[in-house]
């Protein structure tokens, strides 16, 4: 196969469809492609494509619509729908789409290779099973070009809670979790080629179980491990549930000195009654009591959440819980989103909400996040944290990089991108801080 092939992914969604998207771009380097930032001279695009709510999917098949111009003056070029939207319309995505040469789903990437190859001898390609083997060790070794500083490391997959709205149990499918040995391999190539801050990943990370012989690994016990790797210097996980926290997990935060003061831990909603219907096997109360013993072990966490607003038969009674508990927690930063009703869940058999109803409670409910977020931010003003130094700003001798906080922090100093710098932050700005090198 020719070596000066030239592949473009565009990706949307999720940090593991990030994650998803580095290795099929490693994996098709094995084929001979190099990766380009320019869709117009591109042998084959990719989409990596989320699901998780309506607008998210309708925007693959927009997308599709503008790649037409590339194959009409490419007839080559090879167009391929991967991760969530390919896993759950993959028959359709090649029914409207008769430009598509290649459907994916996320558990079979490391088959792309022979996939890319059918394709090449002019056939089309689906692949939406979940096999049995482990796609990450079928996938070619990562190769050893340098790395930025901070990067993601998938550990879990799937997830078996079937909340009512969701669709990743069925675009991901089962909980499973890699082995310890093989994240902890993993890891370590990746310090060895200049990274400093690990973000492992999950749908459902604090499920993570990967045993060996010596026993049961949860995640505590992973990231323990993970710290005694030298040269890693920052540890985070997300997304977590509330339902499988760890003691373990919530003590490692007081004294596993690597892992970062911040914890994303989505609550959806405020009302019991709506949290029942969403299927999520906790309540109100007990997440607020869960938060609070993370803020015992670690008093200056920043905590981050995830809402959904205007869920099936939510009322205004049911909102005003919601804003209640936002009230009560304090979040540092967080993610609203629109209910969307996705085909096959439980909810999207339900009555909806009116839509300007549900318009007006995601901009109330926003409204006090982002003052939550100012003032998490504004409290940073006159403290030291740590910046790991992430690329360099836009003026000369300028750097951004992420405090601990995960907040962004821009800077001047002398230091080089991947470096660890003590700072005192100086003021806050719309989303980031500005900060001085102590
Ligand atoms: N509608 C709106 N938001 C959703 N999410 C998941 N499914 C839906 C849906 N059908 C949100 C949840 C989840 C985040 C990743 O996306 O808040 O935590
Ligand atoms: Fe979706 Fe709920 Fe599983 Fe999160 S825990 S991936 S929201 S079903």
């Amino acid at each position: 196969m020719a070596s000066d092939k030239k592949l473009y992914i565009k990706t949307y969604g999720c940090q593991m469809n990030v994650y998803d998207s580095e290795r099929m771009a490693e994996a098709m380097g094995g084929q001979g492609y190099t990766q380009t930032d320019r869709p117009e001279e591109a042998d084959m695009i990719l989409l990596n494509t989320c699901h998780i709510r309506e607008k998210a999917a309708e925007k693959v098949y927009s997308e599709l619509g503008r790649m037409k111009v590339f194959k009409a003056e490419k007839p080559d070029l090879k167009i391929g729908v991967a991760g969530c939207v390919a896993q759950a319309e993959g028959e359709e995505i090649m029914r409207r789409q008769p430009m598509v040469d290649l459907v994916v789903g996320p558990q079979s990437y490391h088959r792309l290779p022979e996939m890319n190859a059918a394709v090449q001898a002019g056939k089309r390609a689906v692949d939406t099973d979940f096999p049995e083997e482990d796609k990450f060790e079928h996938l070619k070794a990562r190769p050893k070009a340098a790395r930025a500083p901070a990067a993601f490391l998938t550990v879990q997959e799937g997830c078996d809670k079937f909340c009512a709205f969701c669709v990743v149990p069925y675009t991901r499918g089962a909980e499973v979790s890699r082995p310890a040995e093989r994240v902890l391999r993993e890891a370590r190539d990746l310090v060895e080629r200049g990274v400093r801050e690990i973000t492992l990943l999950g749908q459902n990370v604090n499920a993570y179980h990967g045993g060996d012989e010596t026993g049961d690994w949860g995640l505590a016990r992973l990231i323990r491990e993970l710290a005694r790797v030298d040269g890693l210097e920052r540890i985070r996980y997300t997304t977590s549930h509330p339902n499988d926290m760890e003691d373990d997990l919530i003590a490692a935060h007081g004294d596993c000195e690597k892992l970062m003061p911040y914890l994303h831990l989505p609550v959806q909603s405020g009302s019991d009654r709506i949290l029942k219907r969403m299927n999520r096997s906790h309540t109100a109360e007990s997440y607020v009591r869960l938060i609070e013993r993370f803020r015992d072990a670690r008093p200056d966490l920043l905590l981050s959440g995830d809402f959904i607003v205007g869920f099936p038969e939510e009322t205004e009674e049911d909102f005003q819980a919601t804003l209640d508990l936002v009230r009560e927690v304090g979040y540092g930063q967080a993610y609203s989103f629109k209910y969307s009703a996705r085909p096959g869940t439980p909810a999207a058999e339900r009555p909806v909400v009116d839509e300007a109803e549900a318009n007006d409670r995601l901009q109330r409910l926003q409204a006090l996040l982002t003052e939550q977020q100012r003032a998490a931010q504004q409290a940073m003003v006159g403290r030291e944290v740590g910046v790991l130094l992430e690329k360099p700003g836009r003026m000369a001798g300028q750097m951004v990089g992420k405090s601990d906080h995960l907040h962004a922090v821009h800077l001047t100093t002398g230091a080089a991108v991947g470096d660890l710098v003590r700072v005192r932050i100086v003021e806050s700005m719309t989303n980031s801080l500005t900060g001085e090198v102590v």
